[in-house]
């Protein structure tokens, strides 16, 4: 689908994505570079990040894919660091690298629960504060009165609850917190805007493939307002409003991009 915004929205700008090789995270380096921005994406395969910074180059998008995993900090370091070193600024940080599985609390370990909490949440606090120094304004590439901004992948599973998914409820309920409590402080600090998007069941994706695909297909159009399953698409495009000028006013929020669905309940 063409894109309601103008080519140049986001020219000039430097994006970093975690979980920037498939997925929403693909899907939103794809349309940032669309945009006009120079994209650095980072995961843990090796052959996924080859091919997504193939694709992204094929588009005519400068691009970068860094090997790496959010749970070591040594890593998002070393992936800050190459990216400024590669395109001499950073001025939006996606934070989209998830893990998710489907378990009962009953059968889930606490090192199940650990590990979803370490990549989405300590995962996404690790990449925020290691690109604090250049995110910040005046940092390196960066003017003394602008920072730049951080977008966090949330979900809506933990406005309500989820059957069996404790792990990642909890994972980014603490997410959301990160956004407002990030928005706070380095919005007074150092200009820097922090906000979140929150996305319902996404088609296409590997988090709506792990979440019974058939059900949400059939049974959710009896509730939905909107009677579909979401687009990659539609979540790019609110990361592109937010991340641009257009969202220059709006600090620690986290934007619900799901048809209306977790507000819903079966007609009866
Ligand atoms: C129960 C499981 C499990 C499963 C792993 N574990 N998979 N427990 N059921 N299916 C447990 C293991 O037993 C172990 O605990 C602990 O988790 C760590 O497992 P590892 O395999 O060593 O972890 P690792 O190789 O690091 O992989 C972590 C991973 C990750 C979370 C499983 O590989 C992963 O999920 N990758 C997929 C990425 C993904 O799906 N991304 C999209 C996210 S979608 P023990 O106790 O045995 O040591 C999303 C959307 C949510 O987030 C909202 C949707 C609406």
């Amino acid at each position: 689908m063409k894109s309601p915004f103008k080519a140049d929205i986001l020219r000039g700008k430097v994006a970093l994505l975690t979980g920037g090789g498939s997925g929403i995270g693909f899907e939103i380096a794809t349309q940032f570079g669309k945009h006009g921005a120079s994209v650095a994406i980072m995961g843990r395969r090796i052959d996924v990040l080859h091919s997504a910074v193939s694709t992204l180059q094929s588009f005519g998008i400068p691009a970068v894919g860094f090997e790496g995993d959010v749970r070591k900090k040594e890593d998002a370091k070393r992936v800050v660091d190459s990216t400024v070193k590669h395109f001499g600024k950073i001025d939006i940080l996606v934070n989209a690298a998830a893990g998710n599985f489907l378990v009962s609390s009953e059968d889930l370990s606490p090192n199940g629960f650990r590990t979803v909490m370490d990549i989405d949440s300590v995962g996404t606090f690790t990449m925020c504060h290691e690109a604090l120094v250049y995110l910040k304004k005046g940092g390196p590439g960066r003017s003394s009165s602008t920072g730049g901004t951080i977008l966090n992948i949330s979900a809506t599973l933990h406005y309500t609850a989820s059957w069996y998914q404790i792990h990642v409820s909890a994972a980014k309920a603490a997410v959301d917190a990160i956004t407002r409590n990030l928005a706070l402080e380095w919005g007074t600090d150092y200009d820097i805007r922090v906000n979140g998007i929150a996305p319902g069941p996404i088609g296409d994706t590997a988090g709506i493939s792990k979440l019974a695909p058939e059900e949400i297909n059939s049974k959710a159009r009896e509730y939905m307002p909107l009677y579909k399953l979401g687009e990659k698409w539609d979540i790019a495009m609110a990361a592109v409003y937010l991340a641009s000028d257009a969202g220059k006013y709006i600090n620690g929020t986290t934007l619900v991009v799901d048809g209306g669905l977790w507000l819903s309940h079966p007609r009866h």
